[in-house]
């Protein structure tokens, strides 16, 4: 191959890698859009909120004993913690922990001798959640602000990963994974909720409900 074709192709790749990093800029800051307004409690076009989280499996009365702003911005999709017990402890990681509720029910499983991060992208989601943890007075949960693509953790400092919603919201799935196995130590899990996409639904479908989280 001439010299110069080399070359062109490189600039060729390179454009690709440009845009998709401008597109996945672009998806990244779509999704902080949406979920600011679930934050801020002006989203109302799929399941938020407490009777959400009872119709998928939270014990109603854990739920009830929650403050509203605990609750209200709840959008997971499932229940991470029917997969598995957490025990007093553990180091927790809550991938896309939104307004803190699993985070919460983390933390109090875990005690004061366990540990639980949540990490979102969304600076809203992320005020919210320490505002939830700062009037619960819970000193085992920290709230930080990043991409589970590149996680801000250290490698293998955590026991059980959760998460509810968020996978689904990825564009770069198996860097997620690769991110997960690095932080968990040896023997640790994951604990995922998510939403899948079945063979038979057709893209007609698909682009008729026009939302990532429907
Ligand atoms: C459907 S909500 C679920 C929130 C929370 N897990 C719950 O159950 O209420 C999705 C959350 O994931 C966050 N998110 C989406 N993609 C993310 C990414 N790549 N890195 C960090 N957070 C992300 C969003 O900001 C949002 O708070």
């Amino acid at each position: 191959m001439p010299k110069w074709e080399n070359k062109r192709t490189d600039s060729v790749r390179m454009m690709e890698i440009q845009t998709m990093q401008e597109s996945q800029e672009q998806f990244h800051g779509l999704i902080r859009e949406r979920f600011a307004k679930v934050a801020l409690s002006q989203e109302n076009r799929f399941p938020v909120g407490p009777e959400n989280a009872k119709t998928l499996g939270y014990d109603p009365d854990e739920i009830e004993n929650l403050a509203t702003s605990v609750t209200e911005s709840f959008c997971g999709v499932g229940n991470p913690f029917g997969l598995g017990e957490l025990a007093p402890g553990q180091n927790v990681l809550d991938l896309g922990s939104g307004a803190g509720l699993d985070s919460i029910l983390a933390a109090r499983k875990v005690g004061p001798s366990g540990k639980v991060i949540g990490v979102d992208m969304t600076p809203e989601m992320i005020d919210k959640a320490k505002q939830n943890v700062d009037a619960l007075w819970l000193e085992n949960t920290e709230f930080r602000l990043g991409d589970i693509e590149a996680l801000p953790l250290e490698d293998t400092s955590v026991d059980v990963v959760i998460t509810n919603g968020v996978f689904n919201l990825c564009t770069d799935k198996p860097k997620v994974l690769a991110e997960v196995f690095r932080v968990l130590r040896p023997g640790g899990r994951i604990q995922m909720a998510d939403i899948l996409l079945h063979d038979d639904v057709t893209p007609e479908e698909v682009a008729t409900k026009g939302s990532w989280s429907d």
